[in-house]
C-alpha cells in the first residue's frame, strides 16, 4: 500500500487504500461517499464513459486509464456484462476488489472470477450483497442463531418495484448486459439471503413472466418455490409490477417467527425497516396459541454501505476474512438464479429460442 502520494502531495497512515472506482453511476457515488465516511480509502480516479466535470476526484473514461494512479483497490460498479473483465483484470494486477452484485450475468461469470481469485491468494475480492447487513436483517439472523426460536421451516420473500424510468433502454432490461431481469438485478438479494439463513437449495419450482414490458426481452416477475436438504422451504415473489415499493421477508421456527418489513434504500421508497418478532405461547394442550404477541423495532438508518465498506477494509487491511459477499456465496446465488429460470420449461425454452430476443 503507498505511503505517500507525491502527485497529491498527502500524507497516507499504513491503513489508507489508494482506490479507483470503475463506473461512476449511482453505486459508484455512493461506495464513493461511503468509503469518505469510513476514513481508510483515497479514492484517487474515477473511470466512467459519461465524465462529469464537477467530479470531485480526476476522471478517466478507459477502464486501463485507472492503473496510472497506482491504485491499491478497484470499486467495481459499471453494468453486469463488463464486471468479470474489470474483476478478472484487477485481481491480475495485484489489486483488491470490490464489485457490485450481480457476479456478472451467470455462474460462467462468476467461476471466472473466482479462477482470478484463486490465482491471487493475497488479495480480496467481495461482492457487494448488502442486504446481509441490513440492520434488521442482522437482527434477524442473530436471533435465529441464538436458537431459541427453534428450527427454521419456511421462508417468504416478495421483493419488488414498479420498473423504473426507461426501462426498455435501460441496461438492467438489456439481457446482453444483465443478464436477465427483476430477479438477477433485484430478486438476487432475497435469494442471498434465503441462502444465509439455509444454505443451499437443491429443488427449485418456478414460473418466470413478462406481464406488462411484453416487448422487452427479459422478466417482469418470477416466482419460485424451492426447498434444501433439510426440507427448508422458501418462495420467492421478484416483480417490477409491484407498483407499491414492497420488501418483505418472513421467517417461520417452531417456536415463533421473524419479519422484516421494508428496507432501507438511497430512494427511501421501500420504507423504514421494521423487524417483528412473536414467540409462540401455548395453550393447556401443547398447541401453539393463534395471533402470538410481538414486538417491533423499527430502523431508520441505513447502515448497510458502511458495514461493507469497513468489512472490504478489514479484510484487506487486516486480513481479517469476509463473512459477506465471498465469491463462493456469489457462485452458489447465481447457480440458483439460473436454475429458477431453468424450472419455468416455457421460459427456458424461449430463452433457447433465440436469446429471448424474438419472443413472440
Ligand atoms: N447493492 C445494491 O443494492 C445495488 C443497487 C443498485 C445497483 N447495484 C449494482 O451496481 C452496478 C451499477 O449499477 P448503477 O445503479 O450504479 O448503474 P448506473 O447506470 O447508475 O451506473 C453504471 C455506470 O457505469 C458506467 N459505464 C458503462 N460502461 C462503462 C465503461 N465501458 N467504462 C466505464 N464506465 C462505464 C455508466 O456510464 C454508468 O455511469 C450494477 O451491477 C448493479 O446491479 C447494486
Amino acid at each position: 500500500m503507498a505511503q505517500s502520494d507525491p502527485r497529491l502531495n498527502k500524507e497516507y497512515s499504513a491503513m489508507t487504500l489508494r482506490t479507483a472506482i470503475i463506473g461512476y453511476g449511482k453505486m459508484g457515488r455512493i461506495r464513493h461517499n461511503a468509503m469518505e465516511r469510513h476514513g481508510g480509502f483515497d479514492v484517487v480516479v474515477a473511470c466512467d464513459t459519461a465524465v462529469d466535470p464537477n467530479a470531485r476526484v480526476p476522471m478517466v473514461t478507459d477502464p486501463m486509464a485507472v492503473y496510472d494512479y497506482d491504485p491499491d483497490v478497484i470499486v467495481c460498479s459499471v453494468p453486469n456484462m463488463m464486471i468479470p473483465d474489470v474483476v478478472c483484470t484487477a485481481l491480475a494486477r495485484g489489486k483488491h476488489v470490490f464489485s457490485e452484485k450481480p457476479p456478472g450475468r451467470n455462474s460462467q461469470d462468476v467461476r471466472r472470477m473466482m479462477k482470478a481469485e484463486a490465482a491471487a491468494p493475497n488479495l480480496v475480492l467481495k461482492f457487494g450483497f448488502n442486504h446481509r447487513v441490513h440492520d434488521a436483517i442482522e437482527e434477524a439472523h442473530k436471533l435465529i442463531q441464538a436458537g431459541t426460536m427453534g428450527d427454521l421451516y419456511f421462508m417468504r420473500g416478495v421483493y419488488g418495484k414498479a420498473g423504473g424510468p426507461n426501462y426498455a433502454q435501460n441496461w438492467r432490461n438489456d439481457p446482453e448486459q444483465s443478464g436477465g431481469g427483476i430477479l438477477i438485478d433485484q430478486g438476487i438479494h432475497m435469494l442471498d439471503l434465503f441462502q444465509m439463513f439455509a444454505g443451499r437449495f437443491n429443488k427449485v419450482q418456478s414460473f418466470v413472466q413478462r406481464n406488462f414490458w411484453t416487448d422487452v426481452p427479459v422478466e417482469d416477475n418470477a416466482f419460485a418455490l424451492m426447498k434444501n436438504e433439510d426440507g427448508i422451504v422458501a418462495s420467492v415473489h421478484s416483480s417490477a409490477t409491484q407498483w407499491q415499493h414492497t420488501f418483505r421477508l418472513e421467517l417461520y421456527m417452531r417456536n415463533g417467527f421473524i419479519s422484516v418489513d421494508g428496507i432501507l434504500s438511497a430512494s427511501g421508497s421501500y420504507g423504514t425497516e421494521v423487524l417483528t418478532v412473536a414467540l409462540n405461547r401455548l395453550d393447556p394442550t401443547g398447541n401453539p396459541i393463534p395471533n402470538p404477541e410481538s414486538q417491533e423495532i423499527r430502523f431508520t438508518e441505513d447502515h448497510s454501505w458502511d458495514k461493507e465498506i469497513a468489512e472490504f477494509h478489514a479484510a484487506v487491511a487486516e486480513g481479517q476474512p469476509l463473512k459477506c459477499g465471498t465469491s463462493q456465496q456469489a457462485l452458489d446465488v447465481m447457480e440458483l438464479v439460473e436454475a429458477i429460470y431453468a424450472a419455468d420449461e416455457d421460459w427456458s425454452a424461449a430463452l433457447r429460442k433465440d436469446t429471448l430476443k424474438v419472443i413472440g
